[in-house]
């Protein structure tokens, strides 16, 4: 049976290290996963990830939301619903949520929209389990401090950051099946045995 497997949250939440050793785990429970990420998990998509992240200069809210839409339209078509057919486990670092959360609270367009926006590019196709990893953004921004470089998102100042952060809390909120919240705050051991439990059930099915 496959299984899709989103997770979510902030920049510098441990996303990417939970997605790994999420992959890791279910390799040695005998799964074929995929593991995968949005913007940029295929060719075209690396090509919008550098419209959208590094491009200097502004790009209008309505055209950001279209260029995650496109990204995540090709994505699913081509890889996500590909190895879900296979029955693999698919585990992806940010889907349609980001774009609720980031566009819509964000960049304050109706957030219904964009969502639905979304569901167009992907024909209805929503997670088993989404995980959000909530952590406080001046936290956040604390964890990357080494880092120099900063992508357009990244740069918004921290008001943006706490609608994003209210944005995906609402969503976990509106959608408690679909959805498991760990604080991003707790050691990585921590956060990782939360998303095993959650996932253990998926494998049965
Ligand atoms: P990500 O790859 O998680 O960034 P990083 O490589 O810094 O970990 O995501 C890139 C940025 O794109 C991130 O700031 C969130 C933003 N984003 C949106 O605004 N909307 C979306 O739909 C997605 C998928 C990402």
């Amino acid at each position: 049976m496959s299984v899709f497997i989103t997770l979510e949250g902030g920049d510098a939440a441990g996303k990417s290290t939970q997605a790994a050793a999420l992959e890791s785990w279910l390799v040695e429970q005998g799964r074929s996963v995929v593991r995968t990420r949005e913007p940029g998990g295929t060719d075209l998509g690396v090509a919008v990830r550098e419209l959208v992240l590094h491009r200097k200069g502004p790009v209008a809210p309505r055209a950001e939301a279209l260029l995650y839409a496109a990204d995540r339209a090709h994505h699913v078509a081509t890889v996500v619903r590909p190895a879900l057919e296979r029955g693999d486990v698919v585990v992806q670092d940010r889907y349609l949520d980001s774009s609720t959360a980031y566009q819509g609270a964000g960049r304050v367009l109706d957030a219904d929209e964009v969502r639905r926006l979304s569901l167009w590019a992907v024909e209805g196709l929503l997670p088993d389990l989404t995980v959000l990893i909530d952590l406080d953004p001046r936290v956040g921004r604390q964890r990357r401090s080494d880092r120099t470089a900063y992508d357009r998102l990244e740069a918004e100042q921290d008001d943006f950051h706490d609608r994003v952060r209210a944005a995906f809390l609402d969503l976990a909120a509106g959608e408690p099946d679909r959805f498991l919240v760990v604080d991003g705050e707790l050691p990585a051991g921590q956060v990782q045995a939360a998303i095993r439990e959650a996932v253990r059930p998926l494998l049965r099915r």
